[in-house]
């Protein structure tokens, strides 16, 4: 049997030329030169012709099996690479697209003027104490003075909780003056709770800061918000040492060489006197100037400890005096920092954060001035 050795040629190479793929040209080269294909088949046959048909078949079946390899190797490294092309083409990577933006946090401006706060008093000798949020009566109005079914009670529009089984209800405190108590209070203070002030003899020197709570919310007040109370106890001390700490922290947290201050008489049942302080400042721009101007903003309650909050909490007021004063943080920030809207700064906007917020890395370290 002769075999069409030149259409045999024309077969393959067509159909290797007309392979689409990889995967249908090595379904050629099974078809050839596999194990049992075409090419193969009729190489094998060699071994049973004669040696003169084998001289002229020989060289006849080898060349068409090495123009027939030649040409799947061709075609398969032609169609690997337009296979690769394809599958770069299909899954670029576009840099040329910008990247989303990142998400960046920013320090709440409460947080950052509580800190601002705390350094200078820190710098000044203040120690920090705190107390809980859910006070008792006793801490929060009896102690400091306030007397039983006083309407100053009602002053502070108190939040209660439902009483319990004694039938007295805890509240939210309505001031951060109860740790005044706790703090003066030396045999108040539970192990372990270390959000409790820690008691201590005079002479004192705190301030603690925290949340504190009033069923109030306009402009200017929120029903959550955060006070600042500070306390000095020692002997002899006297009003000069309140007016001249007041006047010092305020130039330092308004970044003035001085500020011009007033004291004005007012009411509170645990100091005697009492006063509030107000600063200078120019509101006839649009926004607040402190430190300049006709007009004047009240910034602090304050005054001179009442000897029966002393008695209250087991110290002698023949022996002992003291200041207190207690800022509102928000207002202050409010002041400092120009929001219009009280109310904005706990309402969780994002878009009023990125705004009003601060760098992490510019807040001040409340810690160096704790040494
Ligand atoms: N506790 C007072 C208030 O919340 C502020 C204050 C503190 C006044 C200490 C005098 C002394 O209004």
């Amino acid at each position: 049997m002769t075999t069409d050795l030149a259409g045999l040629e024309t077969e393959f190479l067509g159909r290797i030329a007309a392979a689409p793929d990889t995967a249908a040209l090595e379904a050629v080269r099974l078809d050839a030169l596999g194990k049992s294909g075409v090419i193969s088949g009729l190489l094998k046959s060699l071994g049973g012709m004669t040696p003169d048909e084998r001289k002229v078949q020989g060289p006849a079946l080898n060349g068409l099996r090495d123009r027939v390899a030649t040409a799947l190797a061709d075609r398969k490294a032609a169609l690997e690479s337009a296979e690769l092309d394809a599958k770069l083409a299909a899954g670029r990577l576009d840099l040329s697209l910008p990247a989303p933006p990142r998400r960046r946090g920013a320090v709440h401006p409460t947080m950052q003027v509580m800190d601002e706060m705390i350094a200078i008093f820190a710098e000044m000798g203040f120690a920090l104490a705190e107390g809980p949020d859910i006070e008792d009566d006793f801490h929060n109005f009896t102690a400091l003075n306030f007397p039983p079914k006083h309407p100053a009670r009602e002053m502070h529009d108190t939040f209660f909780l439902r009483p319990g089984p004694d039938g007295s209800a805890k509240l939210l405190r309505t001031h951060t003056s109860p740790v005044q108590v706790r703090t003066m209070q030396k045999t108040n203070t539970p192990p372990g709770a270390s959000w409790i002030a820690a008691g201590q003899n005079p002479p004192i020197r705190i301030i603690s800061p925290g949340r504190t709570y009033r069923m109030d919310s306009d402009a200017t007040h929120t029903p959550m918000f955060h006070q600042i109370e500070g306390l000095v106890i020692d002997r002899n001390i006297h009003m000069g040492h309140l007016k001249w700490t007041l006047d010092q922290f305020i130039a330092r947290f308004f970044e003035l060489e001085s500020v011009v201050t007033r004291f004005r008489p007012h009411h509170f049942p645990f100091t005697e006197p009492s006063a509030e302080m107000d600063v200078q400042c120019d509101t006839s721009g649009g926004e607040v100037k402190i430190g300049q101007g006709a007009e004047w903003s009240e910034i602090v309650g304050c005054g001179m400890v009442h000897p029966n909050v002393l008695r209250n909490c087991g110290i002698d007021p023949d022996q002992w005096q003291g200041f207190a004063f207690g800022f509102g943080v928000d207002r202050l920030g409010r002041l400092k920092y120009g929001m219009p809207d009280l109310r904005d700064m706990f309402a969780s906007d994002n878009r009023w954060l990125a705004h009003y917020g601060f760098s992490a890395f510019a807040a001040p370290n409340p810690a160096s001035g704790l040494s």
